[in-house]
């Protein structure tokens, strides 16, 4: 029986940093584990020029705890005011490495996005000139559309067309949550990508619903019924290159959780790695780990792999429950299964 792996250090294609205290809380639990990460610009206000991405970028390298090394890849937020001149110059910098699409209204902090699609036309074009992707929350926000149609939606309704009128544009799709996305992803060439967070691996809609309400399994996009979340499994633990890790490690203090209306999001930066490894052995792939963790990504992003590595061990993991911020506490997320594997 396998009792250690070692891999290359993996990174998080997908990541909620935010700013300021919570920022200087969560940074350390992901820097901990992963060389790099894509960091997500949903700030309030957003992170839409160069120059707000640098001075974020700057924040994020000062809050790193002393030697802890960590790359930050910037994003830009798309709105209907973006110049593509400053994100061609953005990217040539070497600062900025996708610009992330939000449909206005679909989630934390998304009142900035895009409701008319034509009108970022011009920066969709370019960005498929230089080679620069566009990350995708993929939910329709129409409210006639049920929240767990929103994605398949989505896909017909407003992914498809925008492929289509921008052939080359490099698209990841985000967090995706469904069997409609996986084979979606699959029908498609090199040019589209898909991340998968690890608590969709785990969830399916009975975890937040049945038997009482779970608001800290409460994220979006939503997770879907339990054959959606067998299709997300097996789409990563395949090792297809179209697949690879974003957590969207997502922080809110149990403050703004626990509420009526409670945000979403899902914090498992402290334990992804441990949870991944479980649910990787758990399907008899854990070769496949590193490819979907470490490898997929990179060679998506056009990016060399890390040349640092980890090494798992079965030993059993422990985390802790929440982790404290100024702000109050992080709930980290709970797999509801316990973890034999231990980054070491
Ligand atoms: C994210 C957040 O809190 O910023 N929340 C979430 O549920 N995933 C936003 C997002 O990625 O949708
Ligand atoms: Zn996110």
């Amino acid at each position: 029986m396998t009792q250690s792996i070692t891999l290359r250090q993996p990174d998080d294609w997908h990541l909620h940093l935010r700013d300021g205290a919570m920022l200087h809380a969560v940074l350390p639990e992901t820097a901990r584990h992963f060389a790099r990460a894509i960091i997500m610009p949903n700030l309030v206000p957003p992170v839409v020029t160069a120059a707000h991405a640098r001075a974020y970028h700057d924040r994020i390298v000062a809050a790193l705890p002393d030697g802890t090394r960590f790359t930050p890849l910037m994003t830009l937020y798309l709105t209907e005011d973006t110049d593509p001149d400053d994100v061609a110059a953005a990217h040539a910098s070497g600062l900025v490495h996708a610009v992330k699409l939000y449909p206005a209204g679909a989630t934390t902090n998304s009142a900035s996005g895009v409701s008319n699609f034509d009108t970022v036309r011009p920066v969709l074009d370019r960005m498929a000139e230089i080679g620069l992707p566009l990350c995708v929350h993929g939910e329709v926000t129409d409210p006639e559309i049920d929240i767990f149609d929103r994605e398949a939606v989505f896909i017909d309704h407003v992914l498809d067309p925008i492929r289509r009128a921008t052939p080359g544009l490099r698209v990841i799709m985000e967090h995706i949550t469904t069997r409609d996305a996986v084979d979606y992803a699959r029908a498609q060439d090199d040019t589209l990508g898909a991340t998968i967070t690890t608590h969709h691996l785990v969830i399916n809609r009975n975890h937040i619903l049945a038997g009482g309400i779970k608001p800290h399994y409460y994220c979006l996009p939503v997770a879907k019924r339990e054959e959606h979340r067998l299709a997300l499994r097996a789409a990563a633990t395949s090792g297809e290159a179209r697949f690879f890790l974003g957590t969207d490690s997502a922080p809110h203090t149990d403050d703004n959780k626990l509420q009526p209306c409670g945000c979403a999001g899902c914090f498992t930066a402290t334990n992804t790695m441990s949870i991944l490894a479980q649910v990787f052995e758990d399907d008899g792939a854990l070769d496949q780990l590193e490819r979907f963790s470490a490898l997929n990504g990179p060679t998506f992003y056009k990016l060399p792999p890390n040349d640092a590595t980890i090494t798992l061990t079965k030993t059993g993991a422990t985390y802790p429950a929440h982790i404290d911020t100024p702000d109050g506490p992080v709930t980290v997320f709970d797999p509801g299964f316990d973890l034999n594997w231990a980054v070491t």
